[in-house]
C-alpha cells in the first residue's frame, strides 16, 4: 500500500511553508488540541499558513479547531505550531493524522510536543487538571506506519519511553516552578467520533488507562518512527463517561479547555524557556 502522505509529500509541503517563513528555523513542533489555538496568539514574529495553501493539508471540520501552521517563536524558542489537528474520526486514513509530524520534521523540528482535550478515567484526575502523558494506549484500530516504509523514518520504532524521559522531568519540574498542578498518566486513544460507553470506560480503566480522547496516537507513532523526542498534555477537559453519570458534550470540552488554556500557555511557554538550556535535556 502506498502513501499518499510520504516523506516525499512531507518536503513538499514543508517547502510551501519555508517560502512563507524562510528566516524561521523551528526546532520544536507543537500540536495544539480542541480548544487549546489561543496559545497561538502568544507565538512572536508568527506567520500564518492556512491549510488551503499547504499540498496535502485538507480543510478543518471541527469546531474549536483553526486550520493553520503557526511558524514563530515561543519562549525564546523557534517553533512550528498546528493549530486544527487532523483527526481519524473525519474519515482520515492515521498516516494523514500524522501527516503534519512528518512536515514538521521535514521543516528541521526535532522535538514534538502535543496536547489534547481528554476525558478523565482515574478517579485522581478532576475536570480542568492538566495530566502529562506518561505512555499511551493504540486502541484506534490503525497505525500510521501500515504501507510503504518512509525514508528516514524505522520500520519498527521502540516505543519503550515514547514519552521522553528527559523532556518529562523538564516538564514536571517546569510545572512545579510555576506552581501548576500536573497530573501523570496514560492516555488511551480512541477512533470516536462518539463518546464512549461507560461500559468501555470500565474496560479502559482496567487496561490501564486514565485518561481518553480521540487524537494524538498517530502523531506520536510517526515522531518516534522519525526519532524526533515527545512531551505531551492532556487537558482534562470532563469526566469520562459512566464516571459521574453526567451527559457529555463538545461544548464542556470547549468551555473546559477555555478555562484551563492560561496555565496551559505558561506551562508549554515555561517549558520551552527551559528546554533551550541543553544541560536541562537530556539525550535519549
Ligand atoms: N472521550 C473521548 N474523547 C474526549 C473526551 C472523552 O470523554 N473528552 C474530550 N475528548
Amino acid at each position: 500500500m502506498k502513501t499518499e502522505y510520504s516523506t516525499k509529500a512531507a518536503i513538499k509541503a514543508a517547502a510551501a511553508i519555508r517560502k512563507r517563513a524562510a528566516s524561521q528555523q523551528p526546532k520544536v513542533a507543537i500540536i495544539l488540541g480542541s480548544g487549546l489555538g489561543g496559545l497561538s496568539k502568544s507565538i512572536g514574529d508568527a506567520v500564518r499558513v492556512p491549510f488551503g495553501d499547504i499540498p496535502g493539508f485538507p480543510e478543518v471540520t471541527v469546531a474549536g479547531h483553526e486550520g493553520a501552521v503557526i511558524v514563530g517563536t515561543l519562549g525564546g524558542r523557534e517553533i512550528v505550531a498546528l493549530s486544527g489537528r487532523f483527526h481519524m474520526y473525519e474519515g482520515h486514513p492515521a498516516a494523514l493524522a500524522a501527516f503534519p509530524v512528518r512536515v514538521f520534521h521535514a521543516l528541521g523540528a526535532q522535538e514534538l510536543f502535543v496536547s489534547n482535550a481528554a476525558g478523565g478515567i482515574s478517579s485522581k484526575l478532576a475536570v480542568g487538571d492538566l495530566m502529562m502523558i506518561s505512555d499511551h494506549l493504540n486502541l484506534m484500530g490503525a497505525n500510521p506506519l501500515v504501507g510503504e516504509e518512509q525514508e528516514g523514518e524505522l520500520r519498527f520504532p521502540d516505543m519503550t519511553d515514547a514519552y521522553n524521559p528527559g523532556l518529562r522531568w523538564l516538564l514536571r519540574t517546569t510545572a512545579e516552578k510555576l506552581g501548576i498542578t500536573l497530573r501523570e498518566g496514560v492516555y488511551a486513544g480512541l477512533l470516536g467520533p462518539s463518546y464512549e460507553t461507560p461500559s468501555e470506560v470500565k474496560m479502559l480503566r482496567l487496561l490501564g488507562a486514565d485518561a481518553v480522547g480521540m487524537s494524538t496516537v498517530p502523531e506520536v507513532i510517526v515522531a518516534r518512527a522519525l526519532g524526533m523526542r515527545v512531551a505531551g498534555v492532556s487537558c482534562i477537559t470532563n469526566a469520562a463517561a459512566g464516571v459521574t453519570g453526567a451527559a457529555l458534550t463538545h461544548a464542556e470540552v470547549l468551555e473546559t479547555t477555555n478555562r484551563v488554556s492560561a496555565s496551559f500557555e505558561r506551562l508549554v511557554t515555561e517549558f520551552l524557556a527551559r528546554s533551550a538550556a541543553p544541560q536541562l535535556v537530556m539525550t535519549r
